[in-house]
């Protein structure tokens, strides 16, 4: 969407006439799946007018009104434009420069489509299946629920009325003011709530269905409920025992208490989601909130704490302090994705989150922001259909990464500092980025705006390159030069240039920083004391600068050695495999390098460079499995996956590490994928043993579910299937549904995208787990690239042309192939889908096919060769 010729033009509501406060009053049907309201909007006009412009969105309007302070009535009349879905409501006077209540009624669908006022599933424990209904508002679908300026700088207070079955609970931001019958019907009530802050239109929430919950109240004595489906109370205590920890640390490290009396978490049975921020009443998608005390993996505890500190974080950083516009959506999420890293470890210091930090955030932006088609994080948006493009990597992994950079560049005290006064300053305010430079920068007295604005202005990050000079007298001389890193290789034209803060230790004192600089030119030489011959060196400590960098071959052979005794940080290890391999993608050399390198890490014992690794290996696999000598490739993953698979085994060890229990599943899918007879036989003996009733470990059990399926035949799929449907948490249906597709017979993947796609046995939620299992083999991905083509159409109909399920499909299924045809196919598939919605994730996938191409032509035969002695 990104190019300026498919921007629609857009403009925001005008300043003349501002909402001060809402009256809202809705009566949902959850048997019809229609919905009543009311509205009186408390409005200001600022300029005499006749007409006032407002949001609406699927919904029928009828009965505007205005009242005068003197009680003065007017009717007004209603147009609707649906296709910018707004209501313009006309006087036949002039409404002069006053305060008035204008009000509407309206009516609506409760849809299936996980936007706006939409309806859930869920079954009861006696088995019937019922229906609720939730919201799902941001970025801008308020207006689907009720008329409304629907843009975040038009805050105001909010009265919110739910008319609702009266065994339904009826749940929204605030604590419930009062309930009582409802007049006209006794089967229903009335429930009342206490009026909000002053808020965005896009936090408003409101839930209905059947919950039970757990509750407690925080150190600051705020009320604190998670509610679960019913009858599965307790699964909510993990999520609960960690929102009543970092709430009150957020207050804490930003001096400013949470405002509202009650912080309620809830899991909706159909999110589109992870989860949303809403001011008082967190939503998310039950696997980011809800934990089985038996049946839950350590990786989804790790999930949910992640998740709820980064939802808790938006209390403040989004709610209290607005963005003006979307524009400045990634300083929101950059920010909450950064500070969640700060709660969990605070919380759950087992975790080490923050070197995971390097491998699911750093890492994880440094591949697609080397794409060409790559996009700053600061980008103009204009209408809110774009906002989809800045939902992604860049604005959370590159947005959370340039935050720990500049946190680490001024210190904890001064973020602290300049965090307060700017969300005081701010508070029920809206605000840009700048504000924040500005604020951090007094604290700090340095010039944050400067040096971030090469950040976050312009796309990419550069590519360091280390040429040794000159060593005499215990000195070492090195040249140092910047420029953009490109996935491919290719040299930028644009000749971007950022101010990098540079860090480089070496050997005689690996734990400290020996040098600091900031890099603002294209080339720089440092000298470097105390260092002998053959000392190594190495550039950004502890991996917190945006850039990679390149070594000249006998300075990076010189990092063997502290890889291999563990001198340098996890961090740092995991960091140089991962910048070589991304310099092998590019050309810059040859796979083969990777491949040595990689031995150095046999004794490797961390969990995240372990994963980091697995995730290098992966990407590889997914590119020789397209040649003659994938049988070799195995056989060297076997050889380095060797001992510390002999270290782990199956079996977890009593008070095991919580990283080692996150490990093994790891590094037994990789040996299983790999061939390992033993732990095939072994995973298949257990799988066996878990349909008999004998169940396996959580934390190893989806690894085992993979390697069943991918060796097993129609019958396991029948085991798989047969589990799926008897499972009562979600978690469980996705470590299935993941390893449905993972068969090795095409037959069967074809019977999977059916089962997966087809009747109601996956909610569409869940719908892409099952597809990314079919494309983790090259007959998969053929297969899925096949279905895609004939259900496009199918899908965007099922899912709304908008939806951004659509690019996760595109994104997660496509970008494995590795020939130019399959590229110039997708793209032209999509040239004439009429989706604009995935049109920047079609140019990132072929990009990166391209490049992928690209590197099989140019190392293939070197990988050949080298792998033949395996
Ligand atoms: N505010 C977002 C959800 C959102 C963003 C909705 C943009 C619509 C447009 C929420 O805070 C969020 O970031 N959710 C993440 C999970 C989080 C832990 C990274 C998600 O849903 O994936
Ligand atoms: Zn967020």
């Amino acid at each position: 969407m990104g190019d300026q010729e498919t921007k629609k033009l857009f403009e925001r509501l005008s300043q003349t006439v501002v909402p001060t406060h809402y009256d809202l009053t809705i009566q949902p049907y959850v048997d019809t799946f229609k919905f009543n309201g009311e509205v009186t909007i408390h409005i200001q006009v600022r300029e005499p007018t006749d007409t006032v412009i407002l949001y609406a969105a699927d919904l029928q309007v009828d009965n505007a009104k205005i009242v005068s302070k003197s009680k003065d009535e007017l009717n007004g009349k209603i147009e609707l434009d649906e296709e910018n879905e707004r209501l313009k409501i006309s006087f036949d006077k002039k409404l002069e420069k006053n305060d008035y209540q204008l009000s509407m009624k309206f009516a609506g669908d409760i849809t299936n489509r996980m936007v706006g006022f939409y309806r859930n599933q869920y079954t009861t424990p006696d088995g019937t299946v019922r229906y609720g209904a939730s919201t799902q508002f941001e970025p801008a679908d308020c207006r689907r629920a009720f008329p409304c300026w629907d843009e975040p700088n038009f805050k105001a207070t909010f009265d919110i009325t739910l008319i609702t079955p009266k065994d339904l609970r009826a749940i929204s931001n605030m604590p419930i003011k009062s309930e009582n019958e409802f007049a006209e019907n006794k089967e229903w009530k009335v429930t009342k709530f206490d009026r909000t802050p002053i808020m965005s239109t896009y936090l408003v929430a409101f839930v209905i269905g059947e919950y039970d919950y757990v509750e407690t109240k925080d150190s600051n004595g705020v009320s604190m409920r998670v509610y679960t489906p019913l009858g599965k109370k307790e699964h909510g205590n993990f999520a609960l025992e960690t929102a009543s920890k970092v709430l009150p640390f957020y207050a804490e490290y930003f001096k400013i208490k949470y405002p509202i009396a009650k912080a309620d978490q809830i899991a909706i049975p159909d999110f589109a989601m992870g989860a949303m921020e809403n001011w008082g009443v967190i939503t998310y998608r039950e696997t980011a909130l809800l934990i089985d005390p038996k049946l839950s993996a350590m990786s989804a505890r790790q999930r949910v704490a992640i998740v709820v500190a980064h939802e808790l974080a938006h209390q403040w950083f989004g709610n209290l302090v607005t963005m003006d516009w979307w524009t400045d959506l990634w300083l929101n999420e950059g920010f909450a994705s950064w500070i969640e890293y700060l709660a969990v470890d605070k919380c759950y210091p087992e975790f080490d989150i923050w070197t995971q930090f390097v491998a699911d955030a750093f890492s994880e932006f440094l591949t697609p922001d080397a794409l060409k088609s790559s996009h700053p994080i600061e980008i103009p948006i204009g209408h809110p259909a774009e906002i989809d493009e800045i939902f992604d990597a860049i604005s959370y992994h590159k947005g959370s990464s340039v935050i720990r950079m500049l946190h680490d560049y001024i210190g904890d005290d001064a973020f602290r500092k300049g965090l307060h006064t700017y969300l005081t300053e701010y508070s029920y305010k809206n605000t840009i980025t700048l504000n924040l430079w500005s604020h951090l920068a007094k604290a700090s007295g340095k010039p944050v705006a400067d040096v971030m604005s090469t950040w976050t202005l312009q796309m990419g990050y550069p590519l360091v390159t280390v040429h040794e000079e000159q060593q005499a007298n215990k000195t070492r001389t090195i040249k140092l030069t910047q420029q953009r890193f490109i996935a491919d290789g290719s040299s930028d034209d644009d000749n971007l240039q950022w101010k990098i803060p540079i860090t480089i230790f070496t050997k005689s004192n690996p734990k400290s920083i020996a040098k600091q600089i900031l890099m603002d030119k294209p080339e720089m030489t440092v000298t470097l004391e105390n260092i002998s011959e053959d000392d190594w060196i190495k550039l950004n400590y502890n991996s917190i600068g945006l850039y990679r960098v390149k070594y000249e071959p006998k300075t990076l052979a010189r990092l063997n050695e502290p890889i291999a005794n563990k001198t340098l940080s996890p961090q740092d290890r995991l960091m140089v495999q991962n910048d070589v391999a991304a310099l092998c993608n590019a050309g810059h050399q040859s796979f083969v390098d990777c491949l040595k390198l990689l031995l150095s890490y046999k004794d490797e014992d961390n969990f995240t460079v372990w994963k980091s690794i697995a995730s290098t290996i992966g990407d590889l696999s997914s590119l020789i499995e397209y040649t003659e000598y994938f049988n070799q490739y195995k056989k060297y993953r076997l050889n380095l996956f060797s001992s510390i698979q002999k270290k782990l085994g199956w079996n977890a060890t009593a008070n095991e590490d919580p990283l080692v229990a996150m490990l093994r599943p790891i590094i037994l899918t990789i040996r299983g994928k790999s061939g390992d007879q033993e732990v095939i036989d072994e995973a298949n003996k257990r799988f066996q043993q878990h349909v008999n009733g004998n169940l396996i470990d959580p934390n190893i059990r989806g690894a085992v579910y993979n390697i069943a399926s991918r060796y097993g035949n129609e019958n396991t799929q029948e085991q798989l299937r047969k589990l799926y449907k008897e499972a009562v948490m979600n978690e469980e249906k996705n470590r299935l549904l993941n390893a449905m597709g993972q068969s090795s017979n095409p037959a069967i993947i074809e019977s999977t995208l059916q089962f997966v796609f087809e009747g109601d046995n996956v909610r569409m939620q869940d719908i892409y787990v099952g597809v990314i299992g079919c494309v983790s083999s090259r007959i998969g991905r053929d297969i899925v690239w096949k279905f895609l083509q004939n259900k496009w159409t199918t899908i965007v109909e099922r899912y709304g042309e908008k939806s951004s399920f659509l690019t996760t499909f595109v994104e997660c299924c496509l970008s494995g192939f590795v020939d130019d045809k399959t590229a110039s196919e997708i793209q032209s598939f999509f040239d004439s889908a009429n989706t604009p919605i995935v049109t920047r994730a079609v140019k990132q996938v072929v990009e990166t096919i391209q490049m992928r191409s690209k590197v099989l032509k140019r190392d293939s035969k070197a990988i050949e060769e080298y792998l033949s002695q395996y």
